[in-house]
């Protein structure tokens, strides 16, 4: 009796099983076959009544049906669990070709840039690259170079005064005298940094912007070697042939001074708006170094003179790229930075 009911649900078990239709079908059947109240269970608790003579038997049979319903059940189990997992790769399927995005990287400021041609320019020329403090001693800024307190001079550049006699920077120009102190003659330098002015701000005018200040000592220094240099500089940075002019400029720190401006590379000399109709940009001051100066940094004008140039960077670079509005360089705007 027993025997041919195990046969009968190993039967009828195993076609429940096979047939599930989906998962949850297949845990209910499991549930009413194998569980702890399913109809094997049932089955085995009555085990207790076979005689002594078959429960060997029997017993046998049991538990070979009871493995194979599980095994029945297991290879079902499996098949959805496949089925499953195919259905998600596929659903979520991606690229494993596709180049990983990487860092982005970084890039150093225009100014940063320029500043750094320049210097590469220089030291190809035997020039040293100097560094001065960007707050400074009214006597390095102005009474050193010529400017005393009571000269003109010093109204034409709105300074930023602090305490005890200091200031910020007006121009890289104090440097000449310390590079002079440090150095002795013959000197040949170069000084990129930061300088200040107390200006209302507009498109071309910032409070803070860079300069890149040069200086020659030797002997027998002439305007036309302060031009060889200007001119070469000029096109290490334009990459191309430009015509240089000086026009008479004032400084008190040089004699004599000059105002060097580039036939305008827009229109070659015509007249476009970028050069104002006049056909030339002006770049730098410059001039021969005044004795006053050589004396205030130790030198002997009797023996030593040079040239010295002051060198807006903030300007040149933009006439190098076209930028209309100097607000562009601090801001931090990635928009910007990104171009260079
Ligand atoms: N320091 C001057 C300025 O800022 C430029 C300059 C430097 C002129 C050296 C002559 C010689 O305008």
């Amino acid at each position: 009796m027993l025997e041919s009911r195990l046969r009968e649900l190993e039967s009828r078990g195993l076609a429940q099983l096979e047939n599930a239709a989906d998962r949850e079908s297949l845990e209910a059947a499991r549930v009413e076959i194998l569980g702890r109240k399913g109809s094997l269970q049932a089955l085995s608790r009555e085990m207790a009544i076979v005689p002594a003579d078959q429960k060997a038997l029997i017993g046998r049979l049991l538990n070979g049906v009871k493995a194979a319903l599980e095994q029945a059940y297991d290879r079902r189990k499996a098949a959805f669990d496949k089925a499953a997992l195919d259905a998600r790769l596929e659903g979520e399927w991606f690229d494993l070709t596709v180049p990983a995005p990487g860092v982005r990287p970084g890039k150093l400021h225009p100014l940063t840039q320029i500043q750094q041609e320049l210097e590469e320019y220089f030291t190809s020329l035997g020039f040293a690259v100097m560094d001065g403090p960007e707050v400074e001693t009214e006597w390095y800024n102005f009474d050193a170079l010529n400017i005393p307190a009571t000269h003109p001079a010093r109204d034409a550049q709105d300074t930023f005064w602090m305490e005890q006699g200091h200031v910020l920077r007006t121009h890289t120009s104090p440097v000449q005298v310390r590079a002079m102190e440090k150095f002795g003659a013959p000197l040949r330098i170069i000084a990129p940094g930061r300088v200040f002015r107390n200006e209302a701000i507009d498109a071309s005018h910032e409070h803070t912007f860079y300069q890149l200040e040069g200086m020659m000592i030797d002997r027998d220094v002439s305007v036309a070697h302060m031009v060889y240099f200007l001119k070469g500089l000029m096109q290490a940075i334009f990459r191309r042939e430009v015509t240089v002019r000086l026009r008479p400029g004032f400084f008190p720190f040089v004699e004599p001074g000059f105002e060097l401006d580039i036939q305008c590379l827009i229109c070659a000399g015509k007249g476009c708006a970028v050069c104002k109709q006049s056909g030339w940009l002006e770049q730098c001051g410059c001039g021969l170094v005044h004795p006053n100066v050589l004396r205030n940094g130790g030198i002997d004008p009797g023996v030593w003179n040079g040239f010295a140039f002051g060198l807006g960077l903030t300007r040149l670079v933009m006439m190098r790229y076209g930028i209309d509005d100097i607000r562009w360089f601090a801001s931090g705007d990635l928009r910007f930075l990104s171009q260079f």
